[in-house]
């Protein structure tokens, strides 16, 4: 199964991916996640996409597009796996379909999670995210049974640095102008399917599985 998350910064993508993963047993691959190690390790590519992540642009799709083609090749996503943040311009999926179709392969699912801007700001103030196993908590909806503390392998939490509320307000304008036109690239090829992100983390995941077939 093949599956991509579309949906604006802080809709839950991240979230479900992670449960979605571990259900079906594929892996999640976030470019997001791949760029923030990158960053954590010093890297190249890791200063490259700093400069963009900071401010809440897109890296450029010379840094991306190849890295996620000759992820998806590996032998572990034979049986699929789930895209977290990627594609996120029309170029980047256009590359990703023609990769592919050279290997008589589709993308099976596009879960857009439905969240209007207005519930966006609250829900990155209040994310905590732990930069060593990737894991994401909210102070409020999702808390950690120790504060700043991850649940699942002990490291201590960070505020990222592009959830900073001004930073926030571009990445959602980028969001808007270069990514929501994902929805009816997909929606053309009969992939789309949309959940309402708005609700409970747990009913969310639910309404995926429904679609996804237990
Ligand atoms: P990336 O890491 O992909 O960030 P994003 O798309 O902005 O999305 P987020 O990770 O912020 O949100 P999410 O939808 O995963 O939400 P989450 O589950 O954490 O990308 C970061 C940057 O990297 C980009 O800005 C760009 O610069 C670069 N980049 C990455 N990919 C790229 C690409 N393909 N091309 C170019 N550049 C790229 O949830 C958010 C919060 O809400 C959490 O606190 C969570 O606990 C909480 N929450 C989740 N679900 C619920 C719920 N149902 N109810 C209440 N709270 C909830
Ligand atoms: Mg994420």
């Amino acid at each position: 199964m093949k599956i991509i998350m579309l949906g604006a910064p802080g809709a839950g993508k991240g979230t479900q991916a992670k449960m979605i993963a571990d259900k079906y047993s594929i892996p999640h691959i976030s470019t997001g996640d791949i760029f923030r190690a990158n960053i954590k390790n010093g890297t190249e590519l890791g200063k490259k996409a700093k400069e963009y992540m900071d401010k809440g642009l897109l890296v450029p799709d010379e840094l991306t597009v190849d890295l996620v083609i000759d992820r998806v090749a590996q032998d572990d996503c034979a049986n699929g796996y789930v895209l977290d943040g990627f594609p996120r311009t029309i170029p980047q999926a256009e590359s990703l379909d023609k990769a592919l179709t050279e290997r008589n392969e589709k993308i099976d699912y596009a879960i857009n999670v439905e969240v209007p801007d207005e519930n966006i700001i609250n829900r990155m103030s209040g994310r905590r995210a732990c930069l060593s196993c990737g894991a994401t908590y909210h102070i409020v909806h999702i808390p950690t049974k120790v504060e700043g503390i991850c649940d699942r392998c002990g490291a201590e939490l960070v505020l990222r640095d592009d959830d900073k509320p001004e930073t926030v307000k571009n990445r959602l304008d980028v969001y808007h102008d270069q990514t929501q036109p994902l929805i009816e690239y997909y929606s053309n090829k009969g992939a789309l399917v949309e959940v309402d992100g708005t609700k409970e983390m747990s009913e969310v995941f639910a309404d995926i599985v429904n679609i996804l077939g237990a």
